[in-house]
């Protein structure tokens, strides 16, 4: 039986990796973690151990799945966002780190208004934005809505993971509908892709259609939050959406239209693209 040393697993599947993946070596590097069940650290000062057949069985089938396009998030279960790592299945977007610029942006205003401690995250999804923010601020108090059952079981788990959960009220609805509640903050990243484009996206093919679908132009559901809003956000409040980078002037007509006279703005990420649609009341 020939033995395979970490150390050389590793290179293989690298150079296997490196013809769709810019991130082809840290991917071997978190498979191998994952089947070994050891940490990178591990890994680093171990390169002549040797695996045995089923972990190089197992490895190996990560890395067929991976070539044909599984996001890396779903196999090993797991994403990290804002510090803090994320339980993912399939019935849940991966966290991005397009989403960490509204999470900064609530950050600072939650800190510059202290007594404005009542928070929606609008389609939470894996929870990441409302499990993230609860975890910051003791004393928000966050109600975390979704349309799926299935994406709200993962969030209930994570906070659980996370967070102490009474902190969290996880409530199945579609979006704001019959609910009468008032928030200081309504924070969404709700699906925005238009269906037409999303269609010819690789993305379509492993997350859920649920989570990117934003209808004809994208804008379906801002549209219905925006409206909604008006009955469920509390004076002196703060909406902020994540938005496609494309939405920036149609939502922002969208914004004059539904809500005459409010202060707006539009946020843009490190790479220089409009992403976060911010309203304050
Ligand atoms: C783009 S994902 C965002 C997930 C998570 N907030 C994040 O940033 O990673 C959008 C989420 O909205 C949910 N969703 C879609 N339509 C909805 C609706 N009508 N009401 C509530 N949630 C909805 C989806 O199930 C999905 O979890």
């Amino acid at each position: 039986m020939t033995k395979t040393k970490i150390i050389e697993w590793l290179n293989k599947s690298a150079s296997l990796l490196a013809e769709r993946s810019e991130l082809a070596s840290l991917e071997a590097r978190v498979i191998l973690c994952h089947v070994l069940d050891k940490s990178r650290e591990w890994l680093v000062t171990h390169p002549d151990f040797e695996l045995d057949n089923l972990q190089i069985d197992q490895a190996n089938q990560m890395i067929g799945r991976i070539l044909i396009g599984e996001p890396l998030p779903y196999l090993v279960g797991k994403q990290a966002f804002f510090g803090l790592d994320f339980k993912v299945t399939p019935d849940v977007l991966i966290p991005r780190p397009e989403t960490e610029l509204l999470i900064e942006e609530c950050i600072t205003w939650l800190e510059e208004h202290p007594t404005k401690r009542k928070l929606a995250d609008i389609g939470t999804g894996s929870g990441s934005i409302a499990i993230t923010l609860a975890d910051r601020f003791e004393d928000l108090q966050v109600t975390a809505i979704d349309i799926s059952e299935k994406a709200l079981n993962v969030a209930r788990q994570n906070a659980e993971l996370i967070k102490n959960k009474t902190q969290i009220e996880f409530i199945q609805n579609d979006l704001l509908e019959n609910c009468s509640d008032r928030f200081d903050v309504i924070a969404a990243n709700l699906p925005y892709i238009p269906s037409e484009k999303l269609k010819s996206l690789a993305v379509s093919r492993h997350e859920p259609i649920l989570a990117l679908d934003g209808g004809i132009d994208g804008l379906d559901l801002i549209k219905r939050l925006l409206q909604q809003s008006r009955n469920n956000l509390k004076p002196g409040g703060m909406i902020i959406l994540e938005i496609e980078e494309g939405q920036s002037e149609s939502v922002q007509n969208l914004v004059d239209k539904l809500l005459p006279g409010v202060e707006k703005s539009i946020l843009i990420d490190l790479a220089n693209h409009p992403r976060i649609l911010k309203i304050m009341v």
